[in-house]
């Protein structure tokens, strides 16, 4: 059976593979030059998907396996697009009864993704989690360390996620 295709969410031309080839090159004699050329890829694209992976071991001459050996040691490194802020909506007995699934469905709509998806200015991404130990609070959901509770009203959820936003804007600015 044909293997699925792998679908690449970085472009060939994107430039900042520039960027990496040339910190590769400068790096290429040093020892561990695979875990380097790693961590100067996370901070790159922020995540290292398949393609990152065959890349550097173009540039290396590590085989991927190894490389791979390493992303998935070290908790540092991700291989999934994932946002600025987490958020886990809180599916729990305690949260389910009291609307979580109506507090699930506002985040989605307000940040027009579907569940474990990463919005696509990468501030958010979105979970259902278990319970997140505040049930007598229900429904609950975190963003980050952050919780927020007795959602009953889901008509505040837009305005917490645009505190978000525009916190995101000004560190921008500030930047
Ligand atoms: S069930 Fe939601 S916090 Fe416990």
């Amino acid at each position: 059976m044909a293997q699925p295709e792998h679908i690449k969410t970085i472009a060939d031309d994107d430039p900042r593979y520039d960027e990496l080839r040339t910190f590769i090159h400068d790096e290429k004699n040093k020892q561990g030059v695979a875990m380097i050329a790693l961590q100067e890829a996370q901070r790159l694209f922020g995540y290292l998907p398949l393609e990152v992976h065959k890349f550097i071991s173009k540039e290396t001459g590590v085989p991927i396996a190894e490389l791979y050996g390493v992303t998935t040691f070290y908790s540092q490194f991700t291989t999934e697009l994932r946002g600025k802020h987490q958020i886990q909506v809180c599916m729990g007995t305690a949260c389910y009864v009291k609307g979580a699934q109506k507090v699930l469905d506002k985040v989605l709509e307000v940040l027009g993704v579907e569940v474990g998806m990463t919005t696509p200015d990468r501030l958010f991404t979105v979970n259902a989690a278990r319970c997140i130990g505040c049930c007598g609070l229900a429904p609950a959901m975190m963003i980050d360390n952050k919780v927020y509770a007795n959602l009953v009203d889901v008509n505040q959820i837009p305005e917490i996620l645009a505190q978000y936003k525009a916190q995101d804007r000004q560190d921008g600015l500030s930047e």
